[in-house]
Order: structure tokens, then sequence, then C-alpha cells
């Protein structure tokens, strides 16, 4: 069948284009297949698609009554399509497929979290100039529906806190560090060749990835800009199996966590390494899964939990916004509801910078076996005004011994300065490890 003829026959129904064919999009096509008929009860209509952009062959996949492209752009110019489907990554290439789409009058289903976090407000802002959707579900906590939670089902709260695991492969990073004591580098291959880490794999260990994840969901709880620049950014690349366990001794947890505050004025956005108590639910979240708990003021505590990367997982959310933009075509024109869920964005609740917002840190330091080492370094605590909650002294290895000190709550520069003055004193090997605690509920 030619292309045409494919086209011509798929008039009556919503057709989609897909571009980008790897995990999630390949995963996408064969979910299709498989819920068409579901779909289509659901939906009143079926979903086909009509065109693919990839830019290599895939052998093994029946295309057939399916335009393939090689340049995806091409995809916004086919009249018949309703819906492009970006499951390319990258900011560039997916940018331009999805700003000629809108151009064209197609609406928009994306997973690409980086472009949103950092061109989104742009990106938006065409899409309701035109009257499109862009939807974006798979691009925060992948299968876990939880845009529609935080957007839709608790609208009418005002959210205090949310504090999430949003990074698959960081969190299953962590937890195999944990169960299995073994090494960072070598996990990581593992959570590549499963399909779970970003193109470019520092995304998820440095906080990237998590990080734009957050930026998403931060303006969708508080109605402000998208501002990822203005984020607090820390990656699980220096956490070491020997904080994993010295933790876990002291009673918490190593979580990678996305930690967004409304305060009265201002807003607090984090991203990094966090002690958090073994007995949280988000303490028992592991490998792969995604969790999120929100903290809103009326409902109370709610928690969002489920797959936060994969094939599969995310192409449940990418094939839920398709369906869900089938239903908004069928609405009146010019009933396009906000993308970000507030028809008002706030520009007065500026992000505090790191050296505003309070934490208790972990502190692990390597002291030489004087007497005397330990009452020195309280001393400049204390001098610093920095509480003390729990010390753990450990054997001495070698010449040294390692020593965990968790402080009360105390702004950051208080922390980096008596860092700054402990590791002159000849006792103390440095560097000294500094991590930060969260009690969460307590928050
Ligand atoms: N690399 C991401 C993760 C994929 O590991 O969570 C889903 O966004």
């Amino acid at each position: 069948m030619s292309n045409e003829a494919a086209l011509d026959q798929n008039k009556e129904s919503i057709n989609i284009a897909i571009a980008g064919f790897g995990t999630v999009g390949s995963a996408v096509f064969n979910l299709l297949q498989d819920m068409s008929e579901e779909i289509e009860r659901r939906l009143g209509e079926s979903i086909r698609v009509v065109a693919v952009g990839a830019r290599r062959s895939y052998p093994g996949v029946d295309f057939s009554g399916v335009q393939l492209e090689r340049d995806v752009t091409k995809l916004a110019l086919i009249p018949e399509v309703d819906i492009v489907l970006e499951l390319m990554g990258g900011t560039d290439t997916a940018k331009e497929l999805i700003i000629a789409a809108i151009a064209n009058g197609k609406h928009v289903v994306t997973a690409n979290k980086a472009l949103l976090a950092e061109m989104g407000e742009e990106i938006f802002a065409a899409a309701r100039q035109a009257g499109v959707v862009v939807a974006f579900e798979a691009a925060v906590a992948g299968g876990i529906p939880f845009i529609k939670a935080l957007r839709e089902g608790l609208a009418a709260n005002r959210i205090d806190w949310l504090a999430g695991i949003i990074n698959g492969t960081g969190n299953f990073i962590l937890t195999e560090m944990l169960t299995g004591q073994r090494a960072f580098d070598e996990v990581l291959s593992e959570a590549q060749a499963l399909g779970y880490a970003e193109a470019d794999p520092t995304f998820d260990v440095e906080g990237i990835d998590a990080a734009h994840k957050l930026t998403l969901m931060a303006a969708i709880a508080f109605g402000i800009p998208l501002q990822y620049e203005k984020l607090t950014i820390e990656g699980i690349s220096e956490v070491s199996l020997a904080d994993i366990d010295y933790a876990e001794q002291l009673g918490f947890k190593i979580k990678h966590l996305g930690i967004a505050k409304r305060h009265e004025n201002s807003v607090e956005l984090r991203v990094h390494p966090t002690l958090i108590p073994k007995s949280s639910l988000l303490a028992s979240v592991d490998g792969v899964m995604n969790a999120v708990m929100v903290q809103a003021h009326a409902v109370g505590p709610t928690l969002y939990y489920g797959a936060g990367a994969g094939g599969m997982a995310t192409a449940s959310a990418v094939v839920a916004d398709v369906m869900d933009v089938v239903r908004q075509i069928n609405l009146p024109k010019g009933s396009i509801s906000a993308p970000l869920g507030y028809e008002r964005v706030s520009a007065s609740l500026p992000v505090m910078s790191k050296e505003e917002f309070l934490c208790a840190y972990y502190l692990r330091l390597s002291v030489a076996d004087n007497t005397g080492a330990l009452a020195k370094i309280a001393t400049i605590l204390s001098e610093a005004g920095i509480g003390i909650e729990a010390i753990l002294q450990k054997e001495t290895a070698g010449d040294h011994t390692p020593l965990v000190i968790l402080t009360h709550l105390i702004e950051e520069a208080s922390v980096k300065k008596a860092i700054s003055v402990i590791s002159q004193l000849p006792d103390v090997k440095a560097p000294i490890q500094m991590l930060r605690v969260d009690y969460l509920d307590k928050a």
C-alpha cells in the first residue's frame, strides 16, 4: 500500500505520528497495537499510527501502512496527522519538531522533561496561541500519573511541600549499592543496559534529570514559572558505599530526592542525596521505582508510587496523554486548559538560594585516633552554632577513625564554614563528606 493510500484509509481515525523509535517510542507503538480495541471502546474512536520518524531502520518491526521518515521534522508537515508524539529526547531537533507541529495546528505529546523544564514557557505559549495541547505526563515520574494527580486531583489544595524519588536510575543505583554492597560504576552500567538511564547518564547521576522533573512539578504545585536555572542541584556520584552503610546504622536510608517547599514569601527547590528515616514511606521505595509524597492542606499527605522509568511504564503515560488529547480535540474550540494548571502564574514566590534554607546535615570525617580530637571538632561546631543530633564512631582503619556526625537544622553557609575550619585540624584527614538529612513527615 502506498503511503497516500494508507493515510487515506485512516481518515476516520485520530492519526498520530511518532518521532523517535527507541525504548519509549517502540513501546508506545506496541502498546497502541496491544490495546487498540480497549482504547477504541474508551474513546469511541480509534487511534492509528500513520507515520514514524527515526534515524535508522528497524527490520523486525511491521510498519505496514506507516509512513517512515528519516527526517523527523517532516512529521509536522503531514496533513493527516492530528497528534505528534515527540519521544526522541534532546533539546534541538525535538524543539524544532514541536514548534513546527504546533505551528501546523497539531497537538503534541512529549516525554521530554529537559526540553520542557528549560524551554517550556516558549513551547506552552506557542501551543496556547495555536489552540493546541502539549501533554507531558511521561516527563515526570515515568509511569505514575502524577501530573494528573497534582494538577487535577489536588487542584483544591494549597500544596505545602512535596518530596519525591524521581529518578529511577539513581534509585536503582543506590538500592543496588546497599543490597548488593556493589560499586557505583558497576551498577550504573546495569541501569544503562536495562534502558533506564538517559542517553547521557550524567543527567541521572548528577541530579539534572531529577531537577528537570522538579521544575515541572513545582510549577504545577505552586503556580510559579518554570525556573530550572534557580534550583539547587546535587547528584549521587559522590555518595560512597561507606555513607550508605553508616546511614543505615544510624537508622536512615540515603535516597536522591527532589524537594519543593512553599514558604510564605518564597519557595525552596532542591534535588540532592538525602538521609531519610528508615521508617518513612519513601525509604522503602527501591530499585527503579519512583514515589512522590505530597503534603497538601485540605487532603493532608498523599503518596504516589510506581515505575519511574522503562519502556512500557513510560508508554503507559504517553498513551494516556494521547487519549486525553483525543478527548480534548472533541471539546468546543478554545477550551484548551492551562498546561501547568494555572491561568495566572505568580511571580511573587521567588526561589530561595541554597544559602537561605535550613537543613540537618550528615558529616563523615576521617580523624586521627588522638585524645582530644573529637572534643576539638565538637567545639568548632558549637562555636558555629551547630547542634549535634548524633555521633557514630567506627573502628579505627589504619591510623584514622571514621566519624559520622548528624547536626540539627542549620544554614548551609554555617556548615560549610565549620567544615573548612575542621579541615584545617592536623587530626582531620580531608575531604569531609557532607550530605543533607530530611525527616520529611516532620517538615
Ligand atoms: N532516566 C530517567 C530515570 C528516565 O532514570 O528516571 C525516566 O525519566
